[in-house]
């Protein structure tokens, strides 16, 4: 936990300061000259419980300061701090009656009673925490959210979990309390990957998320990598949305959003080996696979001359739902049937995972706009030498559209697995070589072949 100080006065802080080390050695005391310094200390450091703010403070009124306070991350144990006469003109009776963790303490400094007052602000802290934290639920009742979802807001209008056991949970983030990025990625640090919200909160979120994500993939002066963030995150909330919920109007207008995203961000770059090389590639989960797959097709697609919205709205689906049925994260890069990683599944994993592609083609005929993108879901994890699955397809059977996807997703897998770098792209091209040189895969290859052979300028690489 942490505590701050607000205070212009530089020999208060030592003070202060030598007071936490003594007795409060694990407590971090952290020092803000301003109200405007403390209200940012409070956003971005996180886990802050108590605020002692001086009230002789010359930037701010502190009354007006601690309802700021409150406003921004809610009521938390407040002690003002200052000469009678100075509480007495500057602190406003109401509010200091108003919340019972709010309390006054009387200058000069006495370390005895110093130290008293600070630890019944702990003692409120502890036993809001020990009575709001730890609740025992039936875990029918809640739905995971992967962590990634959280850094869309910064507040949310429910309690968020941190699950413990199958039936405890802890609260991590309260309700309508701002909370930053770094909470978020104290979570992250902690190996934390998903948060649980109750689910009849649940669809609201997913709405509000894709009112964000629509919003920021509005922008029109976004640096195409930041555009890409928007859309890795906007298919996030769409496999989420399909696997939980379903489709919906907004669901629609967030796909559409995403796929219009795809030549934009394309036609950003001088060529697809710069495109992949900016690429922010962090985790290599299902989003960010999605819409490097979209991309690669999208860039391919247009080096073919393939210019019509249809088989880009074919493409784009494609890529976002292709692989959103999938038990499991990780099996998205088992490629071919004798795979190695299946064999350390059960028969049903097994059927599981043979099964995603036909899942996820049902869905996409759901999506009555763009036709014939089943096909080409359903066809993805199919082979030239007619060794894929599901149907064992050989290559003169297949489709261009769908080779090229095929393509696409074997490329984007192999650069997951490999990591992105210049000598990657390169090697995993050479390596498709003797794989893809097969009828309608032919043309597709060699297109892919001769766009990342071809010498970019020094200043794309
Ligand atoms: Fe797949």
């Amino acid at each position: 936990m942490k505590a701050l100080f607000i205070c212009d006065e530089r020999e208060d802080w030592i003070l202060l300061i030598n007071i936490f080390h003594a007795h409060f050695p694990k407590i971090e005391l952290i020092c803000a000259q301003t109200g405007q310094e403390a209200l940012e200390s409070l956003m971005y450091e996180g886990s802050i419980g108590v605020v002692i703010l001086e009230c002789a403070l010359k930037s701010d009124d502190p009354t007006e300061l601690a309802k700021k306070i409150f406003d921004q991350v809610g009521p938390r144990p407040l002690i003002f701090v200052g000469t009678s006469t100075i509480i007495k003109s500057r602190v406003k009776e109401e509010f200091f009656l108003e919340h019972e963790m709010v309390s006054i303490y009387q200058k000069p400094y006495d370390a005895i009673t110093f130290v008293e007052s600070i630890n019944e602000a702990l003692e409120w802290v502890k036993k809001e925490e020990f009575e709001n934290s730890i609740i025992e639920l039936n875990s029918d009742k809640f739905i995971p959210m992967r962590l990634r979802n959280f850094y869309l807001h910064n507040t949310v209008p429910f309690d968020v979990y941190v699950e413990l056991t199958k039936t405890k949970y802890m609260k991590a983030i309260s309700a309508d309390q701002v909370y930053t990025e770094r909470t978020i990625q104290n979570f992250q640090k902690r190996n934390i990957r998903f948060l649980f919200i109750e689910k009849n909160e649940h669809l609201n979120f997913l709405e509000s998320s894709i009112v964000k994500i629509a919003q920021n993939l509005a922008l029109n002066d976004d640096q195409p990598k930041k555009k890409i963030q928007s859309m890795i995150a906007g298919v996030l909330v769409i496999h989420q949305y399909l696997r939980d919920v379903g489709i919906s109007d907004s669901l629609h207008l967030i796909i559409d959003q995403v796929i219009k995203q795809f030549p934009k961000v394309v036609s950003s770059y001088s060529d697809l080996k710069s495109l992949l090389l900016d690429f922010p590639l962090e985790q290599g989960d299902l989003a960010e696979q999605a819409v490097l797959k979209g991309l690669t097709a999208e860039s391919m697609g247009s080096l073919l001359g393939w210019s019509s919205d249809l088989s880009r709205m074919k493409l784009g689906l494609a890529a976002i739902i292709h692989d959103c049925f999938l038990d499991r994260e990780s099996w998205s890069i088992i490629t071919y049937r004798d795979h190695p990683e299946l064999d350390d599944l059960s028969a049903h994993q097994v059927q599981s995972f043979l099964d995603h592609t036909k899942t996820a083609a049902e869905m996409a005929r759901q999506f009555t706009r763009y036709p014939e993108a089943d096909f080409i879901i359903e066809q993805h994890h199919e082979l030239p030498d007619g060794n894929g699955f599901p149907n064992g397809i050989q290559a003169s059977k297949i489709t261009k559209i769908s080779a090229l996807f095929i393509v696409a997703n074997s490329f984007v897998i192999q650069l997951i697995e490999s990591g992105l770098s210049l000598s990657t792209i390169k090697n995993t091209v050479d390596s498709f070589e003797s794989i893809y040189s097969l009828g309608n895969f032919k043309e597709i290859f060699t297109v892919l072949k001769k766009e990342i052979k071809k010498k970019s300028s020094p200043s794309n690489l």
